[in-house]
C-alpha cells in the first residue's frame, strides 16, 4: 500500500503579498484550475494509492478539510501540528501515525505547493522507486536543472543501479540550498539534480533512520503523538501543543536525507517547479510575445519579461523589464525578478514590527 503524504504547513514566505500566514500558498490557486493542495491532490488519479494523509498547521484545518471536500475527497485524515517544526518532524509524525495500526506502508511524501506540468511522467517515477523503497532505500525524486537555483537542494548522482529498465542512481552527495557559486559548479558539472523535496520509502525504514540521526526529534514526536487528541469528530489529530513546542526545527533534508547512507535518487522530467517565488511562477505561466505573465487587470505598454498580478484596480506598467508587481488589497510589491528571493526581508520586516 502507497498512502501519500502531503505536507502542507509552510508559510510560502516568498510570496508575499499573496500568500500570507492565514492563507499561505499552498491553499491559493497560483497556477492551474485548483489551488496548489487539490492540485497535489488530484495529481494522484491513476496511481495506486490511499486517500492521502495531510499534515498542516491546526490554524488551516478548515481550509484544508473544506479544499479537501470541494474536490470530493474524504477530509479525514488530517494531522494539525500546532506550530511549524519543519518537514523532518511532520514526515515523523506521519509515519508514526501511518504505522500505529500495525502497517507498514510506503510513504509517498509531497509538498502541497508543487507544479508538476505532466503528471503520467510523475506516475511513472513514483513506479520506478516502489521496488527500491520495498528495499528499504530512501528514494529521493531529482529533477535535472535549468538554471543555478539557490532556492533548491541538490542531490550529487552516484553510480547507477543495475535491476530495473529505469536509470536510478545512488545518492553520493546531496547538499541543501547552495550559494550561487557552487549551484553554477554543480549545473557544469553535469552529475547534480534538484531536490525535488518529494520522496518515497517505508514508514519505519524512515523511523529507523531519524531514531539513529535525530533520536530527539523522535522522542519528542512520539511524546506528543501519544499525547495527541482526535476531534469529536476523530477528523484530525490534534498534536499536543506543550510536547511539539519543544520539538527542533528541521527539515529532513539536513536531519536525514543529506546523512543517510541508503539515499538513491530517481530522475524526474515532468515539467517540475517548486513556485517558491514570483519568477518561478512567471517561468511556469503562459507569456505573451513580450514575455509578460499577466494576471488580473494590466495595462502594458513597452513592457517586457514582467510578471504582474493585480486582486483589484488597474495596474499599467510602461517602459520596464524584469519586475515582479504584484497588488493585494492592502499591499503592492515592486521587485526586480533576480532578487525575488528577498521577498522574505519584507515577511521579516512586518513580523518584527507587528
Ligand atoms: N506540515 C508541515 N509542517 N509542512 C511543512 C512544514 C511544517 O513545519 N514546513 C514546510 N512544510 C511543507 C511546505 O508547505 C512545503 O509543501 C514542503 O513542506 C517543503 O517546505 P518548504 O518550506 O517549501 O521547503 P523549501 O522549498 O524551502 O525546500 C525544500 O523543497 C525544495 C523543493 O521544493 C527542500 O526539500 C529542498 O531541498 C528542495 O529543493
Ligand atoms: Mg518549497
Amino acid at each position: 500500500m502507497i498512502l501519500p503524504v502531503i505536507m502542507a504547513g509552510g508559510t510560502g514566505s516568498r510570496l508575499w503579498p499573496m500568500s500570507r500566514e492565514l492563507y499561505p500558498k499552498q491553499f491559493l490557486r497560483l497556477y492551474g484550475e485548483q489551488s496548489m493542495l487539490q492540485e497535489t491532490v488530484t495529481r494522484l488519479n491513476g496511481l495506486r494509492v490511499s486517500e492521502p494523509l495531510v499534515i498542516c498547521n491546526e490554524q488551516h484545518r478548515f481550509l484544508v478539510a473544506e479544499q479537501l471536500r470541494q474536490i470530493n475527497r474524504l477530509s479525514n485524515n488530517i494531522i494539525l501540528e500546532p506550530a511549524g517544526r519543519n518537514t523532518a518532524p511532520a514526515i515523523t509524525l506521519a509515519a508514526l501515525s501511518a504505522i500505529a495500526n500495525g502497517d507498514d506502508p510506503l510513504l509517498l511524501v509531497l509538498a502541497a505547493d508543487h507544479v508538476i506540468e505532466n503528471p503520467a511522467a510523475f506516475h511513472q517515477a513514483v513506479e520506478n522507486a516502489i521496488p527500491y523503497a520495498e528495499q528499504g532505500k530512501l528514494v529521493t525524486f531529482g529533477i535535472v536543472p535549468t538554471g543555478p537555483e539557490t532556492g533548491y537542494g541538490y542531490i550529487q548522482r552516484g553510480t547507477e543501479l543495475s535491476g530495473t529498465a529505469a536509470s536510478v542512481f545512488r545518492v553520493q552527495r546531496f547538499v541543501e540550498k547552495p550559494d550561487l557559486a557552487t549551484a553554477l559548479q554543480y549545473l557544469e558539472c553535469g552529475e547534480y539534480y534538484w531536490n525535488s523535496g518529494m520522496f518515497l520509502f517505508r514508514a519505519k525504514r524512515f523511523l529507523e533512520e531519524i531514531a539513529k540521526f535525530r533520536a530527539d526529534i523522535l522522542e519528542i514526536c512520539l511524546q506528543a503523538i501519544e499525547a495527541s487528541e482526535p476531534d469529536a469528530q476523530q477528523d484530525f489529530i490534534r498534536i499536543d501543543k506543550t510536547a511539539f513546542l519543544a520539538c527542533p526545527d528541521e527539515s529532513v533534508d539536513y536531519a536525514v536525507m543529506e546523512k543517510t547512507s541508503d539515499a538513491i535518487v530517481v530522475p524526474l522530467d515532468a515539467g517540475w517547479s517548486d513556485v517558491g517565488s514570483w519568477s518561478a511562477l512567471w517561468e511556469v505561466n503562459n507569456k505573451n510575445p513580450q514575455g509578460n505573465a499577466l494576471t488580473g487587470d494590466v495595462f502594458t505598454h513597452n513592457a517586457s519579461n514582467c510578471y504582474i498580478n493585480t486582486d483589484e484596480k488597474l495596474v499599467a506598467a510602461i517602459g520596464v523589464e524584469n519586475l515582479v508587481i504584484v497588488n493585494t488589497k492592502d499591499a503592492v510589491l515592486v521587485i526586480d525578478k533576480s532578487q525575488v528571493q528577498d521577498v522574505k526581508k519584507v515577511v521579516e520586516f512586518l513580523k518584527a514590527n507587528g
